[in-house]
């Protein structure tokens, strides 16, 4: 960065402390409570963990009831359609509260808020929001909620472009054993589905001594559990200036004392290298887990969604990783009724998943985005279709991973606690190196610690245990 771009980054930060002192000033003393309903991936929930720390240095408490909340904030998604419909939803169904409390402030933001005309139909349809922005602006936040507080109209600033990054946001992250940190921001690779690119914008990376830095105060507050996230984490570097790319990031995470776990996600397939693949068989402390998106075993239909691999390509791929890191569980997300697949691209799909043998999937059926490619091609697949589709690969992943659950019976894992399990109180839960859910019986609170568990009982989705 210049030293003139870097001027004007902190002044911008500058500028924010001001509106948040001067919100802190006025909310003082009044106990207001701040609720934030977040939708979509991991980069989502860790806006979501900045916009909490704002609120929170701006003196706001979180609530987990919406009704209780002075100020409630939708940070939504627009991957599929059927995120975007249960926003519309979801802020129609918040007008009785402003009614009962005209005091309320109801806030829209992120990744919907990118896409054309959707500021203008929310501020259409529902008038009573008093604020809107997108996600390149996520740091303005502190200036547009005092704008919104004053204002009768409701306030939008949405950016086409995205700035530069800005650093040094407070971030209030959920207590516990495990932190996010964003290594780079957006992603150039336009798969013809995707909407991603047009409203996170382009790749940019965050300086390593950023990350670094940022890394090493959160080993020192007691994190173990890192993730660097990133839509595209492989491609982290490319735009820097300096000779320093994924692989160098992975192997000096790996040196910060008090980190015992560095998880990262998501990679693409075109972009991981044999030295990422070294990087990872090396580096002690990066689990046994890659989470690595097919989304289509047919050639023919991931040349139509310009991913730029072959099923060939990623076969060969997961040999090389196997052949290095030996029980690494491999994850990936699918999408079935892409426009023209026919049965026989289906049948590729199947196929590749029995050949890899997943641990688990996500799997989508294909939704139209207004403004991808996709959306503009022929033959477009029938509903009915995509779901007999879904549900076929559905069962035959599940198959898969009970069976891949069951030759743990009996064997000793290591198990990073992060708590009670929510659903059974006698139980702790945490995951194992390779991101499976363990539950277990312990004598004492073992709560943040990394212990050894006996599986005992194998699901399809989650283990069992005793801790030994
Ligand atoms: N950057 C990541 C994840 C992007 S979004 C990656 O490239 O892997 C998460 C997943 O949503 C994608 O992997 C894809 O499987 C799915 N997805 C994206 N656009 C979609 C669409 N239009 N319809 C259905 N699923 C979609
Ligand atoms: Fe979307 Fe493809 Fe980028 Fe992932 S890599 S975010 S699927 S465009
Ligand atoms: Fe959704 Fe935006 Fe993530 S569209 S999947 S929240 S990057």
């Amino acid at each position: 960065m210049s030293r003139k771009m870097l001027d004007i980054a902190i002044e911008e930060i500058k500028e924010q402390d001001k509106y948040i002192n001067e919100i802190n000033k006025l909310i003082k003393d009044k106990n207001l409570k701040y609720h934030i309903v977040t939708y979509g991936c991991q980069m989502n929930v860790h806006d979501s963990e900045k916009l909490a720390g704002m609120l929170e240095t701006m003196g706001y408490t979180e609530t987990t009831e919406q009704s209780d909340a002075d100020l409630i904030l939708f940070n939504t998604c627009c991957v599929r359609e059927n995120a975007e419909l249960r926003v519309y939803g979801n802020v129609g169904a918040l007008y009785p509260y402003k009614q009962r409390n005209p005091n309320l402030i109801i806030g829209i933001c992120g990744c919907m808020m990118q896409q054309d005309e959707v500021a203008t139909v929310i501020t259409k349809k529902f008038p009573f929001v008093d604020l809107i922005f997108g996600t390149h602006n996520l740091h303005h936040f502190p200036k547009l909620l005092l704008q919104a507080m004053d204002a009768q109209q409701t306030v939008v600033e949405i950016l086409d472009e995205q700035g530069r990054i800005v650093e040094d946001v407070p971030i209030k992250r959920d207590l516990g054993v495990s932190a996010w940190t964003t290594i780079m921001y957006g992603c150039n690779n336009y798969c013809t589905y995707c909407i991603v690119p047009y409203v996170r914008g382009r790749e940019r990376s965050r300086k390593p001594s950023d990350i670094l830095d940022e890394i090493r105060r959160l080993a020192d507050e007691g994190y173990k559990e890192l993730t660097l996230l990133g839509q595209n984490v492989n491609s982290y570097g490319k735009d820097l200036d300096i000779d320093y790319y994924f692989p160098n990031l992975l192997r000096d995470v790996n040196k910060i004392d008090g980190i015992e776990r560095i998880r990262f996600m998501t990679s693409h397939p075109k972009d991981l290298t044999k030295d990422l693949i070294m990087a990872m068989a090396e580096s002690e402390k990066v689990c046994e887990h890659l989470h690595l998106p097919i989304q289509s075993g047919s050639n023919r239909i991931l040349k139509l969604m310009n991913r730029r691999y072959t099923r060939e390509d990623y076969l060969e791929l997961v040999n090389d990783i196997r052949r290095e890191i030996p029980h690494i569980a491999i994850t990936t997300d699918i999408i079935v009724g892409f426009p023209g697949e026919t049965e026989e691209d289906f049948a590729d799909t199947l196929d590749i998943v029995k050949k890899v043998r997943y641990d688990s999937a996500f799997t989508f059926m294909y939704s139209i985005r207004t403004g991808t490619p996709a959306a503009k091609m022929d033959e477009q697949i029938d509903q009915k279709i995509k779901k007999e589709r879904l549900q076929m690969l559905m069962e035959l992943q599940g198959q898969i991973s009970k069976e891949i659950n069951e030759k743990f019976m009996g064997s000793t894992v290591d198990v990073l606690v992060e708590g009670l399990s929510k659903n059974r109180d006698d139980m702790y839960t945490g995951r194992n190196r390779q991101n499976k859910l363990v539950n277990f019986m312990a004598e004492h609170d073992v709560t943040g610690k990394i212990v050894e568990v006996k599986i005992t009982q194998s699901k399809t989705w989650t283990l069992e245990g005793i801790m030994v």
